[in-house]
């Protein structure tokens, strides 16, 4: 029997569009985000969510958040522009990264963005001196760090005390920054931002870090009577990989947030913020799978039997990146037994290009399909051509009907900004 991935035959998907195939399924994705609505937005009044588009950002996908009504959260020029060419709108637009370029702050104040997460007091300067240039009062969040440690990989933990993102929480840093900020007519500081990590299994990290925010907006309004009328509490929202992990509803991360910031508030006489939360891999992650086609076995006595797959690192390079954990089964064998163990090999000159160590298999033979699960997230985002391999179409699948929605790249295409 054939694997079948939301109401379509995946043998029938990699024949007809070939592979390595990215196949997403969109009555997911909007599944996620009615649930966002349901249980966050809904529930509790002055929130808002984003989307946090470097998960997977395509013209399609901007349309789909657009069209559910969510905010998108881009961290550069290039995935500000993708939403744009769909006309999302600039104002549900929240722009992050710690070393935007003149260029990329001029376009997104120039396309009048909801907000900017500003990372440090010199992106601080400098947006102040381009809103005058414009004459525009530019909407602003600080990116604070807020020194917790969230017990993930540490490539995709964000929120230390030495991390790359951020403005410090010690006093002089971020009251100068607050001075600053408030100071200036073009700039309208609303509140602040922390985003402590990704791939969180609970809720520590996000109520640790809310409650030291919740001093620090404390500390702002008795010491420069500023008041703190956003927070942003970031995403990181875990989903399943592998067996070992689960992706847990959106209100246990949300219930437990709302609930201490709203005692919080209120113990420490502060007035309730708007509260923003921004998942990517949450709303996108299990949406997602990868068809390969098997190639070469290669097996010898007392060692690993490698079965070798058409792409590898290039369109997922996550495994070699942070030794992410992926579920895979043979599509064209799904309810055969499993009684062998194979190493999925991917296709680059690289050792560490290994997708999946040890998995449990059929028998497989060349030819056969391999799917890979929980590939929506940082997959497509993160493809590049290393070795030259061309960037895999995508497939969209909404209601049983398959359509492209990324086309795949050619050789041709691969070369022609080469001169
Ligand atoms: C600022 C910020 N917000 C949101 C996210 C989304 O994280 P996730 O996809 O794990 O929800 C990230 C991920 O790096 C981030 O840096």
């Amino acid at each position: 029997m054939n694997y079948n991935f939301y109401g379509v035959d995946t043998v029938y998907l990699a024949k007809k569009y070939g592979t390595p195939l990215y196949v997403m399924s969109e009555d997911y994705i909007i599944e996620r985000c009615e649930e966002i609505k349901k249980d966050f937005l809904n529930k509790y009044e002055n929130t808002f969510a984003v989307y946090a588009g470097k998960a997977f950002n395509t013209k399609t996908m901007c349309r789909i958040i657009a069209k559910e009504g969510l905010g998108l959260d881009v961290v550069s020029g290039g995935e500000l522009f993708t939403a744009l060419s769909v006309n999302f709108p600039s104002q549900k637009i929240i722009f992050h990264g710690n070393n935007k370029s003149l260029d990329e702050l001029t376009l997104a104040i120039d396309n009048n963005v909801g907000r900017i997460v500003v990372d440090n007091i010199s992106e601080l300067e400098q947006i102040i001196e381009l809103s005058k240039l414009k004459s525009k009062i530019t909407k602003i969040l600080f990116r604070i760090t807020p020194g917790v440690d969230s017990h993930t990989h540490s490539y995709i933990s964000t929120g230390d005390i030495n991390s790359k993102f951020g403005i410090s929480l010690n006093e002089e840093i971020l009251y100068k920054a607050i001075k600053i900020a408030t100071d200036s007519e073009f700039i309208n500081l609303a509140g602040f931002h922390f985003h402590v990590g990704s791939q969180l299994d609970n809720n520590d990290s996000h109520l640790k870090a809310t409650t030291i925010l919740l001093n620090t907006m404390q500390k702002a309004k008795n010491d420069l009577n500023f008041t703190t009328k956003e927070l942003n509490v970031g995403g990181g929202f875990g989903i399943k990989y592998a067996d070992s992990n689960n992706r847990k509803n959106i209100s246990y991360f949300t219930d437990a947030i709302m609930e201490l910031i709203k005692t919080g508030t209120n113990d420490k006489n502060l007035d309730m913020p708007l509260v923003i939360i921004e998942p990517g891999r949450w709303i996108v992650g299990e949406s997602g799978i990868t068809i390969y086609e098997i190639g070469n076995i290669k097996n010898a006595p007392g060692l690993s039997t490698y079965a070798g797959i058409n792409g590898g690192m290039p369109d997922n390079p996550r495994p070699a990146l942070y030794q992410a954990k992926y579920e895979a089964l043979i599509a064209n064998k799904s309810n055969i037994e499993k009684n062998e163990i194979v190493t999925i090999a991917g296709k680059c000159c690289e050792s560490g290009d290994i997708l999946i160590k040890d998995l449990e298999v059929p028998q497989v033979k060349k030819g056969d399909l391999l799917v890979v699960k929980s590939t929506g997230a940082y997959n497509y985002s993160m493809s590049n051509n290393y070795n030259k391999l061309p960037i895999p179409a995508v497939v969209m699948i909404k209601n049983g009907e398959d359509r492209i929605i990324v086309k795949r790249q050619s050789y041709e295409e691969m070369i022609n900004r080469e001169i």
